[in-house]
């Protein structure tokens, strides 16, 4: 391996201001919109792609990358297909992790939670925001089903493309729809010199202020 190649050679050296608790904000999604306002100014290839983790009642866990689609004060909201290897797992097992990995900016932010369907409204209306292309791919792809041949998925598009032409209203596919996770913590890590970095954790607690308290973890 050349040594451009060898992972192990491989260190940046952080340099940011400190991630201060005297200035958190009481709740972790006020903290999220200032953090996502600034990977979406540093101009980062879709900041708003997350890795989200799902594991099956026995403990096997798989993730992949999905687009956050919807945030507010109940939590964050995905798109998918409910018959996925992620919508099954999740059917079976709510427990969910999101990470949002913002190396440029040497930050992260990891989310635990549960993960729950948004009602059919809130799908549907963001069904009709899809271009018209991505709402025929919705129908066509039986998402994590095994495929014969790429063939089959654009004959499957072609097909429905027949069906509703541009312009057509396409009705929601039965097995497709959003997730809402709703966080039970929200880490903020923001990477510093000398590997010390800053890792403030919002887990959520009832008895407190705003129904949050911050704990600093180890880097
Ligand atoms: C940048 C990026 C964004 C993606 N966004 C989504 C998404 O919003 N929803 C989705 O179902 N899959 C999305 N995918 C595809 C998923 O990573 C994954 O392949 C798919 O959801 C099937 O996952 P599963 O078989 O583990 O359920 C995206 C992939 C990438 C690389």
């Amino acid at each position: 391996m050349t040594d451009a190649l060898d992972p192990a050679a491989m260190r940046e050296h952080y340099r940011s201001t400190p991630l201060d608790e005297a200035e958190l904000p009481a709740e972790p999604m006020e903290q999220f919109v200032h953090w996502f306002k600034d990977a979406a100014a540093g101009r980062l290839h879709e900041p708003n792609a997350m890795i989200v983790s799902t594991a099956t009642p026995d403990g096997r866990p798989s993730s992949r990358t999905v687009l956050l689609k919807h945030f507010d004060d109940r939590g964050f909201v995905f798109y998918t297909n409910y018959a996925s290897r992620k919508g099954r797992e999740l059917g079976a097992n709510p427990h969910v992790s999101l990470l949002f990995p913002w190396h440029p900016l040497t930050r992260q932010v990891i989310v635990t939670g549960t993960a729950a369907r948004v009602g059919r409204d809130e799908t549907a209306a963001y069904f009709r925001t899809r271009p018209h292309g991505s709402q025929l791919g919705a129908w066509a792809s039986p998402q994590s089903a095994v495929l014969s041949s790429r063939g089959e998925l654009l004959r499957r598009y072609e097909e429905l493309a027949g069906r509703y032409p541009a312009g057509e209203q396409i009705p929601v596919p039965p097995e497709w729809g959003g997730y809402r996770v709703t966080p039970e913590t929200v880490e903020f890590w923001q990477g510093h010199e000398n590997r010390l970095h800053d890792r403030l954790r919002y887990v959520r607690t009832p008895g407190e202020p705003g129904g949050w308290r911050v704990e600093r973890l180890a880097p």
